[in-house]
C-alpha cells in the first residue's frame, strides 16, 4: 500500500517555500499541501493572542480538509508563539520552526550573533530562553523587520527590490553596540531565506546567514522513516486562506517548488 496523506505546511505567506525546499528534494515523491495564510498576513505585526488563536484554528480545519501525516508549522512566528497550542489541539506529529541560535553560537567566532526576524518573534521569551540555553556565552542582538517580508513575498511574485532595504535590514543589527563584531545572522523568519542572496549583497562585509531549514527537513524525513510514498509524484497543491488571484509571477514561483494547484480554504 502506497500511503496518499500529504505533509501540510503552513506558513502567512511564500515564506514556508524555503521549508519545503528542502524538505522536498529530501523526500521528492512527499504529496505536498502548501498553505499560505494570506487573509491572515502579515503575522509578524500582530499580537501574540491573535496569532495563538488563528493557528491551532485554521491548522484544525485544514487538517480535517487535507488529513496530513505530518504537519510543519513553516513560520517563526507562528511557531514561537502557537506551537504547544497547535500540538495540544491535534492528535498529529506537528514540526515546529525555532530561531537556528543553537547552530549559529556553534559558528560564531566573535561570540556577537544576530537575530534578524519578525517584530513578533524577536520579543518572545522563546528567543530568550534558546539565548541562554545554547548562547549564553554569546551577545545575541536583535531586530524585527516588516519589510524584509514584504520585500521576499515581492522578490517571490517577480518584482524587483530595492538594495538599499535590505541593507536598511541589516543595519538594524550592526548599528547596535557590539554589532561591529557580529559574525553569524540567523534568519529567524522563513521569508528571510528566500532573500538571502540579496542580503549577503548588500552587506557591508562578509556575514554568515543561518536558518533551520536543512535541519527541519532532516527531522521531517526522520519522523516518517519507514512510511510509504505515492509511486508518482503528486501534484503539490498551494491552498489560500482568503479569496486572492494569484499573480503570473507568484503562479511560476509555486510550480516551481512543485505547487502546481491551487485551493482555497
Ligand atoms: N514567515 C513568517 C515567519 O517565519 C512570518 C512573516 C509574517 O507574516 O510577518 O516568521
Amino acid at each position: 500500500m502506497n500511503d496518499p496523506r500529504p505533509i501540510l505546511f503552513f506558513d502567512s505567506g511564500v515564506g514556508g517555500l524555503s521549508v519545503l525546499a528542502p524538505a522536498r528534494a529530501l523526500l521528492p515523491r512527499a504529496p505536498i499541501v502548501y498553505t499560505a495564510d494570506n487573509a491572515g498576513f502579515p503575522y509578524g505585526t500582530k499580537r501574540e493572542a491573535e496569532i495563538a488563536a488563528r493557528v491551532p484554528a485554521l491548522l484544525g480545519r485544514l487538517a480535517e480538509r487535507y488529513r496530513p501525516r505530518l504537519i510543519v508549522i513553516a513560520c517563526n512566528t507562528a511557531s514561537t508563539i502557537a506551537l504547544a497550542g497547535v500540538r495540544a489541539a491535534l492528535e498529529l506529529p506537528v514540526v515546529g520552526t525555532v530561531p537556528a541560535i543553537k547552530p549559529a553560537a556553534v559558528l560564531s567566532r566573535s561570540r556577537v550573533i544576530g537575530v534578524l526576524g519578525t517584530n513578533a518573534t524577536v520579543r518572545q521569551p522563546y528567543v530568550d530562553d534558546l539565548s541562554e540555553k545554547f548562547a549564553s556565552d554569546c551577545l545575541v542582538l536583535r531586530h524585527g523587520s516588516a519589510e524584509l517580508v514584504q520585500l521576499a513575498e515581492a522578490k517571490l511574485r517577480g518584482e524587483a527590490t530595492d538594495p538599499a532595504a535590505y541593507r536598511a535590514a541589516l543595519d538594524g543589527l550592526l548599528d547596535q553596540p557590539g554589532g561591529e563584531r557580529m559574525d553569524v545572522v540567523v534568519l529567524a523568519c522563513t521569508h528571510f531565506p528566500l532573500v538571502a542572496d540579496e542580503l549577503a549583497a548588500a552587506s557591508p562585509r562578509p556575514l554568515r546567514f543561518i536558518d533551520g531549514g536543512a535541519g527541519i527537513a532532516r527531522r521531517i524525513a526522520s519522523l516518517t522513516e519507514g512510511q510509504t510514498w505515492p509511486e508518482d509524484r503528486a501534484k503539490g497543491v498551494a491552498v489560500f486562506t482568503g479569496p486572492f488571484e494569484p499573480p503570473p509571477g507568484l503562479r511560476a514561483g509555486l510550480r516551481a517548488h512543485g505547487l502546481e494547484r491551487i485551493e482555497f480554504l
